[in-house]
């Protein structure tokens, strides 16, 4: 189990802290999400990995551009990944303020030691300091690591994205 000390996380694999994301830290988010954005794609969309990558960045200029919260992963050597959350677009359906999460991401070398917890965790506390009182995201029914991820930390499926092949 990770061991929470302020924002520094220790693991059985590794030391890590979490921190605040910074404008230099935008091009390697932009990077890792290009590495891993396919893991949101399903198998019911012939998508093309260029248009994903543009959408990708239109999602990710959009919550630069809007206020968020981004927190990075790192240890001594290299960040090892990050969660970035809008922190004032309210849930649709209700109108009630939540943190809504863009996308979060571990660089793959990375992943299995909690980092991913880790960032979630932190990004929940960062959520209850600015008084929301949800926390709220969108996830590819086939992306399993991420399903089993947020089922772990007790999110519950709120809405559903039907789709069918025309
Ligand atoms: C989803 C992701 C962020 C998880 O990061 P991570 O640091 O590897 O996750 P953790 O080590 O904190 O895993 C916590 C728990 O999640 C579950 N989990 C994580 N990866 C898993 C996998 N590949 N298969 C099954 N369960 C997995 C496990 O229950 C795990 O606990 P355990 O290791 O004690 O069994 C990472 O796989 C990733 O970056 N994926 C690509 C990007 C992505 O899909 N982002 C989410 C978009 S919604």
């Amino acid at each position: 189990m990770a061991r929470a000390a302020g924002r520094g996380f220790g693991s059985l694999t590794g030391i890590y802290r979490i921190g605040d994301g910074k404008p230099e830290d935008f091009d390697w988010v932009r990077d890792l999400g290009h590495r891993t954005m396919l893991s949101s794609v399903s198998g019911l969309r012939d998508a093309e990995p260029a248009r994903v990558a543009e959408s990708f960045d239109r999602l990710l200029d959009f919550a630069f551009g809007h206020s968020h919260v981004l927190l990075v992963a790192r240890d001594p050597m290299e960040r090892l990944g990050f969660v970035l959350f809008l922190d004032q677009l309210p849930d649709e359906v209700t109108g009630l303020p939540q943190a809504f999460v863009a996308y979060a991401a571990v660089e793959p070398h990375a992943r299995r030691r909690e980092i991913g917890r880790g960032l979630f965790v932190a990004a929940e506390a960062e959520a209850r300091k600015r008084g929301l009182p949800y926390m709220s995201f969108m996830v590819t029914e086939e992306n399993v690591a991420a399903r089993e991820l947020y089922a772990q930390l007790g999110y519950q499926t709120e809405r559903r994205q039907l789709c069918k092949r025309l």
